[in-house]
């Protein structure tokens, strides 16, 4: 039985998937099929995972979706000139280079590349600027799925202590915008591997984000009693099951379960909405072309 605590990202991505079909129609009647190019770089396993998931996902909405395969020691000016051909090219109204990339690539540069009315990932400098200004165009798919749980299960962020863990440019420092935005009304508190002592933090926390990738980091000692916790942690561990490892999150799960009011289950949890936003930004970018 699903517990109420539980925030299911599956459940949410459903709804969300509803309503994206009324949307591909009228696309459809102008003769558009929002279509998004993958570049994936190198063969990192989980990024190969997630690659194939989002193409899927795509697919079996019947919008166009390809993958561009280059071997991990591709050249920097390479990726920027498949870039530039993608930036050209009509099918594709949404261009995604899958992170992280090799060290000898300047990921910034590739970035910087990309149309930013194509970039769907929302990490262009210009979308940047716009998510902080409160006007946002493309919002990183990550912590735009997460507001959308909060959302679908109606929980109200004004006033809330929120703390963020983790400052990257893909989950933790959007996230932090986001949450205390003019919409949301939040009250954030970003924590990273500088942090003094992350438990003065997380111990008054009402909802705690984790976005660091470190295995069972959040324990019950860390946590108030009937917080939320949004676990963005998709880290493998190894077990003895068949296939040698398991997912897990930055929550410790079975330690915080009794304490939290609602948490987000890893799998099922944030991953399915990050998917669901990658897909719901690319019809956005379909939709934005001016027919
Ligand atoms: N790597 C981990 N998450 C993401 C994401 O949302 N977009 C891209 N491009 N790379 C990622």
């Amino acid at each position: 039985m699903t517990s109420s605590k539980v925030l299911s990202g599956l459940d949410t991505a459903a709804t969300v998937y509803e309503s994206f079909n009324d949307r591909i129609k009228v696309l459809s009647t102008k003769g558009v099929v929002p279509g998004l190019c993958v570049v994936l770089v190198g063969e990192d396993p989980a990024s190969q995972i997630y690659v194939r998931t989002k193409s899927k996902k795509l697919k079996s909405l019947g919008l166009v979706s390809e993958t561009i395969r280059l071997d991990a020691d591709v050249t920097e000016q390479k990726l920027l000139s498949i870039i530039e051909d993608l930036n050209a090219n009509s099918k594709f109204h949404g261009i995604l280079v899958q992170m992280p990339l090799p060290k000898h690539i300047n990921s910034q540069n590739v970035i910087n590349s990309i149309n930013p009315t194509k970039d769907v990932d929302g990490f262009h400098p210009e979308n940047v600027g716009w998510l902080s200004i409160g006007k946002p165009r493309f919002i990183p798919c990550t912590p735009k799925g997460i507001m959308r749980i909060f959302s679908h299960y109606n929980i109200d962020l004004t006033g809330k202590d929120i703390v963020v863990i983790g400052r990257s440019n893909i989950v933790g420092r959007p996230m932090s915008i986001l949450v205390s935005s003019n919409n949301a009304n939040g009250t954030c508190t970003v924590c990273h591997s500088r942090t003094k002592n992350i438990n003065d933090y997380s111990r008054n926390a009402d909802i705690i984000i984790s976005a660091i990738g470190v295995p069972n980091f959040l324990t019950s000692e860390m946590i108030k009693e009937d917080s939320i916790i949004i676990d963005v942690g998709i880290n493998r561990i190894d077990s003895d099951n068949e296939k040698g490892y398991k997912i897990v999150g930055d929550a410790d799960y079975d330690s915080v379960f009794d304490k939290v009011s609602k948490i987000t289950p890893v799998p099922g949890g944030v991953g399915p909405m990050t998917i669901a936003m990658l897909v719901e930004n690319t019809i956005e970018a379909a939709e934005n072309i001016q027919l």
